[in-house]
């Protein structure tokens, strides 16, 4: 499970500051969390309160007032449309996910739509790139008037084809923009687990590349940023709380650092964590400033993750009781 700590449902995006030798230019655009809770289970469509949840409110003010303004709010497909993926939308469903939406927004916030699906729907890999559009053109047009909503195509595809996973960050694109919201931003989200330093070498099974197949999306309003994940453990999975070292944030965000430059396109690194721990957090305020100092190609970044029914999930940022929230949340307020 990849397990990401930018604080799902409300997003903090950390912003790091400029390195001493150079004048700070601006600060990341967005910094927040993941907020967890209505992707949370395996029934579906599932019972609100039982299977999933919803975050709470409050939580946004809270993480607002100690400088996140962007919170990535994770979502089903199949509970929002459960006739199917070109069905319509679930009234109750919506209307919560729009209660939260309206919620962050009005506090003057981006509320990032992120579908928790991983590239599939109901198990199964999705090859359709016209239902695909269909699905976001129907989400698209009930936010289509709100611009502090970002849409994030899909979390995490992963083991599919490069060229399929392309095709449908450039359908979702489509549909979203024929909705007419067309003043919004979109997060695309490529294979193996959208990793940023596996970017460029990483590949589908049809052996490409993120960086062969998604340089060639195209946006008629120019606001597609690349949306990547990265963690600090080992295997760069966020499944553990120990930090490979110091730097490893920094060193892994270099490839991609170099890919987003060199093709003019913007980044956000939606996920990221890592554990209570000295070498942890001296690497996440490693890879915060190196974000900072790079801030022409990365716009911000999310903590994994924080909601209500976290626990004692080892990188929850859910206040005020979550295990990284008293340690975590001045390091990222740095950034802000
Ligand atoms: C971010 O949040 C979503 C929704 O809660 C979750 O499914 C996803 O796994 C999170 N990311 C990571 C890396 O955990
Ligand atoms: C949230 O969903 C529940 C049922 O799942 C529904 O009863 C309630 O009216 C919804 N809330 C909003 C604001 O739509
Ligand atoms: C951190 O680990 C990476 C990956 O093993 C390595 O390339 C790098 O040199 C290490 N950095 C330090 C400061 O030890």
């Amino acid at each position: 499970m990849h397990l990401s700590i930018f604080v799902a449902a409300a997003g903090l995006s950390a912003l790091a500051f400029a390195a001493p030798a150079h004048e700070k230019r601006t600060k990341l655009q967005f910094f927040g969390v993941n907020e967890s809770g209505p992707e949370f289970g395996t029934s579906l469509p599932g019972v609100y309160g039982t299977d999933y949840t919803w975050p709470t409110l409050s939580t946004y003010n809270t993480l607002i007032a100690k400088g996140m303004n962007t919170f990535r709010v994770n979502i089903l497909m199949e509970r929002l449309t459960p006739s199917g993926m070109t069905g319509s939308l679930d009234a109750a469903y919506l209307g919560n996910l729009t209660q939260q939406v309206n919620y962050i927004t009005n506090a003057g916030a981006y509320a990032i739509i992120c579908p928790h699906n991983y590239g599939r729907f109901n198990g199964a890999i999705i090859t359709s790139t016209s239902d695909f559009q269909t699905w976001w053109q129907h989400v698209a047009a009930v936010y289509k008037s709100n611009s502090k909503v970002i849409f994030d195509t899909n979390n995490e595809y992963h083991d599919m084809a490069g060229s399929l996973v392309a095709s449908l960050n450039q359908a979702a694109i489509n549909g979203i923009r024929a909705a007419g919201a067309t003043s919004q931003y979109i997060t695309a989200e490529g294979n193996a687990y959208t990793g940023a330093w596996t970017w460029t070498t990483a590949t589908g099974t049809d052996g490409k590349t993120n960086a062969a197949t998604m340089v060639s999306l195209t946006d008629s309003s120019n606001k597609l940023i690349y949306q990547m994940h990265q963690y600090l453990d080992s295997d760069g999975s966020g499944t553990s709380g120990t930090c490979v070292n110091s730097t490893i944030g920094s060193d892994r965000l270099k490839a991609a650092t170099a890919w987003l430059r060199s093709n003019k396109k913007q980044g956000m690194v939606g996920e990221f964590a890592g554990g209570v721990n000295s070498v942890c957090e001296a690497a996440v305020k490693d890879m915060l400033s190196y974000i900072d100092a790079n801030d022409d190609v990365w716009t911000g970044a999310l903590w994994w993750a924080a909601g209500p029914w976290w626990g004692t999930y080892m990188f929850s940022l859910e206040p005020t009781a979550g295990p990284a929230y008293a340690t975590y949340v001045p390091i990222l307020a740095a950034y802000k």
